[in-house]
């Protein structure tokens, strides 16, 4: 989670680091620092909390060179404090270092370094890379920051992200990826050349780009990059031209990053169904996937892997997938799937739904499906990222840079996109006539304006959030293709505004949970008219019985249900299985409220971050 940001160029390296961290902000941190160099001294600030704390004491004490490297630190090993922020300086000074992941093996190389007489200065796992850089470099090495550096990282067990710098070579950095700590992206300049964990803190200076693989590594000067493997073989450099636009990224008239992702909605699922879809004829083109007719006969099972918010739109897109495309589909956790010996093989497709394209569980889980011939997919959010990259084929969600924390757009860009795979598996593989398919398009047709008429009711959900923000445990009840929103809202509530929220299966709760239901318990009952309707009604009926708080969130038109609950927030009729994606809106919108009034840190909430690059 941590963020890395290098620069070597013609201009001064201090506020093109600074400003790039501010925007990897959103990735979680505990701590910041900046090291440049200058007159043949490595000038170094850093600090603890955020990143506001590390600019002032630039601003008081000013350092600039035209070569640096920066770092947001979100704490493994080591507590948050200044001593152990990056970047970290060999023990002679020369050689300074930036990192993301963990060294597993760091106890072992910090013991063996400590009998060879080095001394530490932070409690870090990174300290010891940047102690082995200086090893090789006195031994031989020294004059090539590349080659003691590719002699240091043959020693590191874990996946990494490292950035290099050295006082006696002040026109290079060395940048490298071992594994799926998080990503590189090398950004390339006119007379200046970037480094970056992450396109946004970069893409105002450049939208051309080059991705490292892992056990890639990179040496940057202010006019050239090149790419080699670890093991020195050199690599063609793919450049990437980035199509985001900067200033999406800006939060406008909203007050939060969320606010705004979550009102963007509309407009996303617009950018997500645009130009995929002939709706005359029922069809979907999705170019990227490379799946051929025969590829989706020859298909017996998908298996659905993400985490947190991106799994729970697997469990909506499974129902996608199996009514549509009569495929049995097993939705699974990432950080679960890669220790069950899975019983797939190459009629299997593993479908990696993941908004970041870099947590490690997700793509860890891939490695595993690859490992036993399944046909790797994912729907990813986050262009060149790792997921994207070792799929056999990629759906894109196309809802623009999310930086809230918060996964609000990407959650109903990645269900529409599983419902256009549904839709294009049934084509091919001829489980639907030429009526239905034609009618599942329209119905998504319809979509976009009906999200953007469940968004008008956010007053009545800011009112109702004032009445409810003070509670300290909550319940989110759904049936079917709606369950997976329950959980979808819980999680929302639980991560910004810090409150206990579960969500539940409705029927289980007469097998224990109903216990817990009182007069200080608000549930959250998602109603929609649908078959599952009367079951939901039946549910309200026996939490009002025990003196529950019942908040019902229903379909327009439906006065019945306002006898029934205490609240009602109405979204307008959707077709079935569409309704999960409208469902969600006001449980977002809740969410945010409450959040605001319990005055927490909406877009960075703590201890999380928006990409979990670590296990
Ligand atoms: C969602 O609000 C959370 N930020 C988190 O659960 C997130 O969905 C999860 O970490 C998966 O991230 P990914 O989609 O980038 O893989």
């Amino acid at each position: 989670m941590c963020g890395i940001v290098g620069y070597v160029g013609k201009q001064d390296a201090t506020p093109i680091i600074i400003d790039g961290l501010g925007r990897l902000e959103y990735r979680g941190y505990d701590s910041a620092g900046i090291a440049v160099v200058a007159d043949g001294c490595v000038h170094l600030r850093r600090d603890v909390g955020k990143l506001a704390n590390l600019r002032a004491k630039v601003q008081a004490d000013p350092i600039s060179g035209s070569i640096g490297i920066g770092h947001t630190r979100w704490a493994t090993h080591g507590a948050p404090a200044e001593r152990n922020a990056h970047p970290h300086i060999s023990m002679d000074g020369e050689f300074v270092v930036v990192h993301n992941g963990i060294v597993e093996n760091y106890l072992e190389l910090k013991h063996d370094l400590i009998a060879e007489g080095v001394e530490f200065q932070s409690d870090t796992d990174t300290e010891v890379i940047v102690q082995l850089i200086e090893r090789f470099a006195c031994n031989g090495a020294r004059g090539s920051l590349t080659e003691a550096t590719r002699k240091a990282v043959s020693y590191l067990r874990g996946a990494h992200a490292i950035v290099v710098m050295s006082r006696a070579k002040p026109d290079e950095l060395v940048a490298v990826r071992i594994g799926n700590a998080g990503g590189v992206a090398l950004g390339l300049g006119d007379g200046e050349n970037f480094i970056a964990s992450d396109i946004p803190a970069i893409l105002e200076h450049t939208r051309r780009m080059i991705f490292l693989e892992s056990r890639q590594m990179a040496t940057i000067t202010a006019d050239a990059i090149h790419v080699q493997t670890i093991d020195g073989q050199a690599v063609q450099e793919d450049i990437h031209n980035i199509q985001y636009d900067p200033i999406s990224a800006a939060k406008g008239e909203f007050k939060h990053f969320m606010l705004k992702e979550i009102f963007e909605q509309a407009r996303s699922l617009t950018d997500t169904i645009g130009g995929r879809v002939d709706f005359e004829r029922g069809e979907v083109l999705l170019a990227d996937l490379n799946l051929t007719g025969e590829k989706a006969r020859a298909l017996n099972q998908i298996v659905t892997i993400a985490c947190g918010t991106s799994y729970y739109s697997g469990l909506v897109g499974k129902f996608f997938i199996e009514q549509m495309a009569r495929l049995n589909v097993e939705v699974d956790y990432g950080s679960e799937y890669r220790y069950r010996d899975p019983i797939i093989d190459a009629q299997t497709a593993v479908l990696a739904i993941t908004q970041s394209g870099e947590t490690v569980d997700t793509l860890t889980a891939m490695e595993e499906a690859r490992s036993k011939q399944a046909t790797l997919w994912s729907i990813v959010n986050n262009m060149g990222s790792q997921a994207m990259r070792i799929s056999d084929g990629f759906i894109t969600m196309n809802a623009g840079l999310e930086i809230c924390v918060a996964s609000t757009k990407a959650f109903t860009t990645s269900i529409v996109d599983q419902y256009l795979l549904a839709l294009h598996l049934g084509n091919l593989r001829g489980t639907l006539t030429s009526e239905q398919s034609r009618q599942y398009a329209f119905d998504l047709g319809r979509l976009p304006d009906l999200v953007g008429r469940a968004l008008e009711t956010e007053a009545k959900i800011k009112e109702l959030a004032a009445l409810l923000y003070h509670y300290t445990n909550f319940l989110y009840l759904g049936r079917g293709i709606n369950y997976p929103i329950a959980l979808e809202g819980a999680l929302k509530l639980k991560e910004i505004s810090y409150i206990h929220a579960e969500g539940y299966p409705a029927g289980e709760m007469k097998h224990g949970p109903i216990a817990l239901i009182d007069d200080q318990m608000p549930v959250l009952c998602i109603a929609l008219k649908d078959a599952l309707y009367d079951k939901m009604i039946s549910q309200i009926e026996q939490a009002k019985a025990r003196g529950g708080i019942v908040i019902a969130i229903a379909t327009e038109g439906d006065t019945f249900i306002a006898s029934k609950a205490d609240h009602v927030l109405y979204v307008p009729e959707t077709p079935p299985l569409l309704s999960p994606v409208v469902a969600v809106i006001p449980l977002q919108l809740l969410a945010y409220h409450i959040a605001v009034l319990r005055g927490a840190d909406v877009d960075q909430p703590r201890n999380l971050a928006k990409s979990v690059t670590v296990e």
